[in-house]
């Protein structure tokens, strides 16, 4: 019986991955659909991931601020915090929007459970958790102003779809951030999990989203932009 822990302890190793090279192919001259594997994971016991994202050495390389502003937000701004988690984005984000909503999805009710409590406790009025399926953001069409994929998109099985669908709940104007390691991080999942941003790039771009790689460069995640 492996003590509970040392579970978690396996289950970050699994999910965080340990540092080990690759080389990436050259980008292709047109688009094409991804051919990366999604990761299948259960994030279950929302508490006991919280103690592993939710803590000063991920603030040290996530730098979360700098991920704010890249998304250039307006304080009554709608924004889809999208595979939240414990809420470590949707609470700054809420706290960014004032006047503003964030609907944080997750597909793990405990998740869901987590955030709906961390809200309350934080006087967030302005979050709200919901739990999706694993294809369908569930976003009202024209509805969103701001996305936030931070970690998520290594997990999704038909990313073209899901694209699709998140370009769909954008308003104009709007705009998709994703965030997800950089090939040579010494966090982040396995390396035939981890994608290229001209994956994600191609992805976007297909959706019909104006793709770029953002200017805000993180010491272990690249940011994809995609502007409707
Ligand atoms: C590595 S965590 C990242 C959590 C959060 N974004 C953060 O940066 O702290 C990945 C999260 O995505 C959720 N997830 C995985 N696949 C998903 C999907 N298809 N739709 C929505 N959430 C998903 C998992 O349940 C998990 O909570």
């Amino acid at each position: 019986m492996v003590p509970a822990m040392h579970r978690l302890a396996l289950i970050t190793l699994i999910a965080c991955g340990t540092p080990r090279g690759e080389p990436s192919a050259p980008p292709p001259a047109v688009p094409q659909p991804e051919h990366h594997s999604a990761m299948h994971h259960r994030f279950d016991h929302a508490d006991e991931w919280a103690k592993v994202w939710d803590t000063p050495e991920r603030d040290a390389w996530q730098q979360p601020e700098r991920v704010v502003a890249a998304l250039k937000l307006g304080p009554r701004m709608v924004i889809a915090d999208i595979g939240a988690g414990t809420g470590y984005f949707s609470v700054r984000l809420a706290r960014a929007v004032p006047d503003g909503q964030v609907i944080a999805t997750d597909i793990e009710p405990d998740m869901v459970r987590h955030i709906t409590e961390r809200a309350a406790r934080e006087q967030l009025p302005n979050l709200r958790a919901v739990q999706t399926p694993p294809t369908d953001p569930e976003l009202a069409p024209a509805s969103i102003d701001r996305i936030l994929v931070v970690d998520v998109w290594h997990h999704i099985d038909d990313r073209d779809a899901y694209a699709r669908a998140l370009a769909r709940a954008l308003r104009p104007g709007g705009k998709l951030a994703i965030v997800d390691f950089k090939r040579e991080s010494s966090h982040g999942p396995p390396p035939e999990h981890r994608l290229p941003p001209d994956e994600i790039l191609g992805a976007l771009t297909r959706a019909g989203l104006r793709a770029s790689l953002s200017a805000t460069e993180l010491p272990e995640q690249y940011i994809v932009i995609g502007a409707r």
